[in-house]
């Protein structure tokens, strides 16, 4: 008889027998339903010894960072710490125009930052009164996280080195360094969301959209700048601000601005300009492997156009991504 409620009870005493009574664990928080879902999860089952960390890889969104620490401090008590990371991603990813080189870096700096910040928690603790070791790295990796970078294989290689599972380094997968832990392994999205609904998580934290482990960087086609971020973020603010007022948010399962590789001519005022060009998408999909192009509203995606080449100096061009996947996929790399 499979009931949430069961479920959470079992996967809390199978999480603490897995810990045992003194290891640490660290994990990655985003602010999304499913790391989120595993953190709440983890402080139920072992409280004080679960550290929640937040790495800033300087391809969140608006003001993302603080916004996800409040509400977890708020809403579910969870202390979380933000490691800015901002800059030392975006001068490793300088240059880097190639989809996978992307994921990789970001991957593997995300992962070396983990591990700095599990050894500083250490040393915090030394005098504290349980001190222990910080064994574990929690993840809210979802199944199908997992088979979609075990399954995306072409003839010689892997197509996307996909979600948080692709981009651990082999020390990781070859169980050197910190240990994975996986609560949330097995279940579906809307599995996850029946799980925090259960655990007291806010509908609007339950209903959030997916944000990507490479953030923006692979919402951005092309190289990844200060300056390009800046324009993605803003855009993004704007489009996901009125998809809300809108009240059409929880219509589309997916939805972001992004930024063409290339610039577009543009009139401002009476001068030619240079501009970039904004990708606009949102999709509506039950499993996230296919899906379709939202069905926008004319006259409110010209108004987000038209807000956005406004506000956002050096935008010429809005475009929309009517693409379904397959053949395209949600993100733009
Ligand atoms: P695609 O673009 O492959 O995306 O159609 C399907 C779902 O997966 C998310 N996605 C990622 N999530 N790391 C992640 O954590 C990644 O490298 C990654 N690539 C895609 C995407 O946002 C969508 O929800």
């Amino acid at each position: 008889n499979w009931t949430m409620s069961n479920f959470i009870e079992q996967e809390i005493s199978r999480i603490r027998g897995l810990v045992g009574p003194t290891d640490h664990v660290i994990g990655a928080v985003s602010g999304g339903v499913d790391s989120t879902v595993a953190a709440k999860l983890m402080q139920e089952a072992i409280a004080d010894r679960f550290h929640a960390v937040l790495v800033d890889n300087g391809v969140m969104r608006l003001n993302e960072c603080q916004q996800v620490k409040q509400t977890l401090a708020q809403h579910l008590g969870i202390n979380l710490k933000i490691v800015d990371g901002a800059e030392r991603f975006l001068n490793g990813l300088a240059g880097v125009t190639e989809p996978e080189q992307k994921r990789k870096f970001i991957g593997g700096c995300f992962i070396d930052l983990f591990e700095e910040e599990a050894v500083k928690i250490e040393k915090a603790q030394e005098n504290a009164p349980s001190p222990g070791k910080v064994k574990w790295f929690l993840q809210g990796t979802l199944y199908p996280d997992v088979i979609e970078s075990l399954s995306f294989k072409g003839p010689s290689a892997t197509i996307k080195s996909h979600h948080n599972v692709g981009g651990l380094p082999q020390r990781m997968i070859d169980g050197q360094g910190l240990k994975l832990i996986e609560p949330l392994r097995e279940l579906f999205k809307d599995e996850v969301r029946e799980m925090g609904r259960q655990l007291g998580i806010h509908e609007d934290l339950v209903m959030r959209h997916p944000f990507p482990g490479p953030g923006l960087a692979i919402r951005i086609l092309g190289e990844v700048t200060a300056e390009r971020v800046d324009i993605a973020r803003r855009a993004d603010d704007i489009y996901i601000s009125m998809i809300r007022e809108a009240g059409i948010y929880n219509d589309m399962s997916q939805a972001y601005a992004g930024l063409d590789s290339s610039r577009s001519v543009g009139v401002m005022g009476d001068k030619r300009e240079y501009g970039y060009i904004v990708i606009l998408r949102a999709v509506r999909t039950s499993d996230f492997m296919t899906a379709e192009a939202y069905e926008f509203d004319w006259a409110l995606l010209k108004r987000i156009t038209s807000r956005i080449v406004n506000e956002i100096q050096g935008v010429s061009r809005v475009v929309y991504d009517s693409t379904s996947k397959p053949p395209g996929t949600i993100e733009l790399e």
